[in-house]
């Protein structure tokens, strides 16, 4: 039987933050399966920072979306009807090629099956999925943080930069958060446990590091990149190591490749810069989520509390451009995720 799907189409390119009228809600109607395909309704979709990117002419990693076509996203969703053995009506099945949409149709191939767990199944699009990858991912891949050394997170109360404190904290480093109001750093200190949260709206960033790092921040994981990669930089201690995560504040802009114009300053002070993507930590997603799991058993088990990992949730597809905007603009704590 054929199925109206909704999806969310790109109207117009966002010059500078988004705009709700960017976006337009279209129907479409979805035959019924044809050989190795399923028909998936989805039940969570996710929200990120680097859709914005493919929503511009600036091209990348991750393409341009062309005017009227459906956004693509994370999405988690249950088969309704199958013609793949490998795949019977009532599978769960992640996919990162078709969010911001209800309903879709693809090949069985490129859909990952998702087995029954003990948590709730849209922290795979979070904790265990891409947000949990990136923040192990830049953590225990690239910073490797010692005892005792000082160790900086941007948007620190955002949904990888809150799992990137809690795995430093609990590799002994001391943290130095970052977030966009005294609220999300009260949360950042009180409950995630970061050692020290500054507001970058309200104060000095670069003032406040020195006086809480005066010899320098051993390590630092940049989500924002633009100035605050370059007060960072100015920051490092000699031997210094920096994770490129991603350069959020750019993301509007007109070249978010842009570099920092402070470079040289790696350079006299020996730093390392290191970009990566979660991409590449893939292969590994069985390990990492175990690592992960067990992290929040161990602190379960030693009572020192899980890892946390909040939620923002945005009911309805209808509320999804809203929601997207939203996440730019820091109203969201923790993991956004769309609940259809
Ligand atoms: N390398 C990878 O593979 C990979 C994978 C996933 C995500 N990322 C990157 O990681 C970063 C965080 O992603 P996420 O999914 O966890 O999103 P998120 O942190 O949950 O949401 C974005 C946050 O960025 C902050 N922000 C927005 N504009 C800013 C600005 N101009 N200056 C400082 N902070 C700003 C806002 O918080 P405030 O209230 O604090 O401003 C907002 O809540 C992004 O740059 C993203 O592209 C990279």
């Amino acid at each position: 039987m054929p199925v109206n799907a909704r999806q969310i189409v790109l109207a117009r390119r966002p010059k500078g933050p988004p705009h709700l009228d960017d976006f337009a809600l279209r129907d479409a109607a979805l035959d019924a399966p044809r050989a190795d395909e399923v028909l998936v309704r989805n039940l969570w979709l996710s929200l990120d920072p680097y859709m914005r990117l493919s929503m511009s002419d600036q091209g990348g990693l991750h393409g341009t979306v062309p005017l009227g076509a459906p956004l693509p996203g994370g999405a988690l969703g249950e088969v309704i009807a199958s013609a793949s053995a490998d795949l019977p009506v009532g599978s769960l099945v992640l996919s990162m090629a078709h969010g911001w949409r209800d309903h879709y149709l693809a090949p069985a191939l490129q859909l990952q099956p998702l087995s029954p767990a003990a948590w709730p199944i849209q922290r795979s699009l979070g904790l265990y999925g891409l947000t949990g990858i990136t923040a192990w991912g830049g953590i225990h891949g690239v910073l490797k943080p010692q005892p005792g050394e000082t160790l900086f997170v941007g948007a620190a109360a955002g949904a990888v930069g809150s799992v990137a404190v809690q795995l430093a904290k609990r590799a002994g480093a001391r943290v130095i958060a970052c977030a966009g109001s005294d609220e999300k750093c009260a949360w950042i200190t009180c409950t995630l446990g970061a050692d020290h949260a500054i507001n970058y709206r309200r104060e000095n960033l670069g003032a406040r590091l020195d006086a809480l790092a005066p010899d320098g921040l051993a390590a630092a994981f940049d989500n924002v990149g633009g100035e605050q990669l370059e007060i960072l930089i100015d920051a490092m201690a000699p031997h210094g190591r920096i994770a490129l995560c991603g350069a959020i504040a750019l993301y509007d802009g007109a070249n978010y490749r842009a570099g920092p114009r402070n470079l040289f300053a790696a350079i006299e002070k020996h730093v390392s810069l290191t970009g990566f993507n979660a991409g590449f930590y893939f292969g590994e997603a069985p390990r990492i989520i175990a690592d992960l799991a067990a992290a929040e058993a161990e602190a379960e088990a030693e009572a020192e509390g899980a890892l946390i990992h909040e939620e923002t949730i945005v009911n309805g597809l209808e509320a999804m451009p809203q929601g997207f905007i939203d996440l730019l603009a820091g109203a969201s704590r923790g993991k956004m995720l769309v609940r259809i």
